[in-house]
């Protein structure tokens, strides 16, 4: 079952309990938290998700985008997020981390810019409930989807597989319909996308037709056949 993430970043921020709203039926609503050292851009933080939490029934999926990731990322799950995604560059010891996250009752994930490989991470999976493989360079919405990603889209499936984990794998920058069948067909089950979502006409409208376009693309995916 593919699950689409529309990304607020490309929403207005001075409406965020509207655009929420405005996406009604999407699977999770991704945060972007940028700390403008991790990425060269800054966003929000943990009293804005708090406020968002209140104002949304759709689960937080946040994605956290800065440094000293050990540190931050247990106070998102005590301000609400359901998923709390942390980068791999930016964790300085990841299982603890992914422990705390869970043992907080949300469910963890692990983030990788696009240079940095999955397989020195095999033995981590399965402490995690999501990695995210960033089909950008993280830090700004908009961005040309990176196809040289895919190739390591379909070995983090494979090592899902080989593993046989319950591990969700999600694709994040330039996610549109011209994009989402090629990251389906590598692997991915859930689709990040901002300007894809924000930029239509009815963003509820395109995250339905986001996941039909993914769910038929994995009907088809040799590593979907059997789902
Ligand atoms: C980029 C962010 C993405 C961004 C995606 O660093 O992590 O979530 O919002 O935006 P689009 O879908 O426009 O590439
Ligand atoms: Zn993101």
């Amino acid at each position: 079952m593919a699950q689409i993430n529309p990304s607020i970043l490309s929403a207005d921020f001075a409406r965020l309990a509207q655009e929420a709203e405005a996406v009604r039926g999407a699977d999770w609503l991704h945060v972007d938290v940028m700390d403008n050292h991790f990425v060269p851009n800054l966003t929000l933080g943990v009293p804005i998700v708090e406020s968002l939490a209140r104002a949304t029934d759709i689960p937080l999926d946040c994605h956290l985008m800065i440094e000293q990731a050990d540190r931050w990322a247990p106070q998102y799950v005590e301000a609400g997020a359901g998923s709390v995604t942390f980068h791999a560059e930016a964790a300085a010891a990841p299982v603890r981390l992914a422990r705390e996250i869970r043992a907080k009752g949300a469910r963890a994930s692990m983030a990788l810019k696009p240079a940095t490989p999955i397989e020195p991470y095999e033995d981590l999976l399965p402490e995690l409930d999501m990695v995210l493989i960033m089909t950008v360079e993280p830090g700004f919405g908009g961005q040309a989807f990176l196809d040289i990603m895919l190739p390591k889209i379909r070995r983090t499936r494979e090592l899902i597989h080989k593993h046989g984990l319950d591990l969700w794998l999600q694709v994040d920058g330039g996610v549109s319909a011209a994009t989402i069948e090629r990251c389906a067909e590598a692997g991915a089950d859930v689709f990040v996308a901002g300007s894809a979502v924000y930029g239509a006409a009815d963003p509820a409208e395109a995250v339905r037709a986001l996941r039909a376009q993914a769910e038929a693309a994995t009907a088809t995916a040799s590593w979907g056949c059997s789902h």
